[in-house]
Order: structure tokens, then sequence, then C-alpha cells
């Protein structure tokens, strides 16, 4: 079993999709601990339901950035964590952190990367007229919502969306695809090579969508 630590800092229903999936029979991983750097997070409530062990380490209390990253792994390694799950954490890590968990950092993002990364997406994707939005889930690397993509979902941006229907509707593939991100490490079939993800034994798909529809 991979032992997966949580990161969160606000709703968590990312986290409750975890440990919902971890709770499935055969599921190859399982949440070893939650940490939030907000005691106000409501996602803590799901540690607690699910009896995971779920750490407050507020980042106000440390001077220096690095010194909460270091007390947050800390906890990581005493939980013998393998992989971190961010799940709407909302504090950049230092390259010291991204560092030590190279490849054994991951994310997940409400857009169809690399486009529109950062804060206030729904209304950037909106605005610009794509006609399909998404989820991503990758590893963690400096930059901003960049790194290897491990897998995506997609759906059509409806003509009457809002940042808020458009969000929820991408929540909803969201759920879906960090558990099976953390399926495909915890089974060993993402391969990182020359910084990009290769999926071992999945059968391609030709599926497309048109949007509008074609007829
Ligand atoms: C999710 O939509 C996640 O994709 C986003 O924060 C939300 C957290 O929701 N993360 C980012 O935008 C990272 N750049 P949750 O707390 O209900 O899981």
């Amino acid at each position: 079993m991979l032992k997966v630590g949580v990161l969160i800092s606000g709703r968590g229903s990312n986290l409750k999709a975890l440990i919902d999936a971890a709770a499935q029979p055969g599921f190859p991983a399982e949440i070893a601990c939650v940490i939030s750097n907000k005691a106000s997070a409501e996602g803590l409530k799901y540690a607690e339901e699910a009896q995971v062990p779920a750490h407050v380490i507020n980042h106000k209390a440390f001077a220096e950035r690095e010194d909460f990253d270091r007390a947050i792994n800390a906890v990581l390694q005493a939980h013998g964590v393998q992989l971190i799950c961010l799940a709407g954490f909302m504090r950049l890590h230092t390259p010291w952190f991204v560092n030590e968990w190279h490849d054994r950092l991951v994310n997940i993002h409400p857009t169809l990367l690399p486009a529109f990364p950062g804060l206030h997406v729904h209304e950037a994707v909106i605005k610009s007229g794509t006609r399909f939005s998404g989820a991503t889930v990758f590893f963690v690397r400096n930059g901003t919502d960049d790194g290897p993509i491990i897998n995506q979902a997609v759906l059509p941006v409806l003509a009457d969306d809002t940042p808020d229907t458009l969000a929820a509707r991408i929540l909803r593939l969201e759920h879906q695809i960090y558990p099976q991100a953390v399926r495909l490490i915890a089974e060993g079939r993402v391969n990182i090579h020359e910084d990009k993800c290769f999926i071992a034994d999945h059968v391609a798909s030709d599926a497309f969508i048109v949007n509008p529809p074609l007829s």
C-alpha cells in the first residue's frame, strides 16, 4: 500500500474523493495523514470522519517559508508518507521542498494545463472563448501549475456557463481523475522520461467530442 499524505487549505472535496477511493477494496494506496495550514479548513472534517490523522501547521507561525515546509516535511516523514497529494493547498512550496519530494509530489488544477495556470481560471476560460476546459493532475515542479501531466479530463464549456457552474462541473471530473492518478502511481504504471509521463498498460482512446455538437 502506497502511503499518501494530503495537504489542504479549505473545502477538501478532493481529499474526500481520495479518502473514499482509498476505502474501496483493492485500492493500492492509503491516506496516511492530512495536513492543513488553516485550523478552519472545512476539509479537516473528512479526515476526522475517516479517522485519518490530521495536523494543522499554521504558516503564519514561521518567519521563513522553508521553516514551514520543513515542519510539514517532518510530519509527513513521521507518517511514512511516500506520495504527497496537494488538494486545494494554497501555499507555494519552496524549491527545497519541491526538490526533496521530486516525482513524489502531485497537484490537481481545474483547467487543461498548460493552459490557464494560476488563479481565477474559470473566469479566464470563459473570457477566452475556448470551447473546452477540464482538470489536470501533474507532478509539481518549481513553476506555477507546471510539471509532467499524469492524467486529464475534458468537458465542453457551455454558452451559458458562469465561472461557478463551470467550476462545479469540473470539480466532478477532479473527483474522478485524482483517485485514478494515485492508483496509477501506486501501481507503478507512471514512468517519467525527460520530464514527461508515460502510462504503462492502458488502452488508447480515439474518442472525440465537438463543441458545439455536430448535429
Ligand atoms: C480544486 O478545484 C483544485 O483543482 C483547485 O482548488 C480546488 C480545491 O477544492 N486547485 C488549484 O487551483 C491549484 N492551482 P477542494 O478543496 O474542494 O478539493
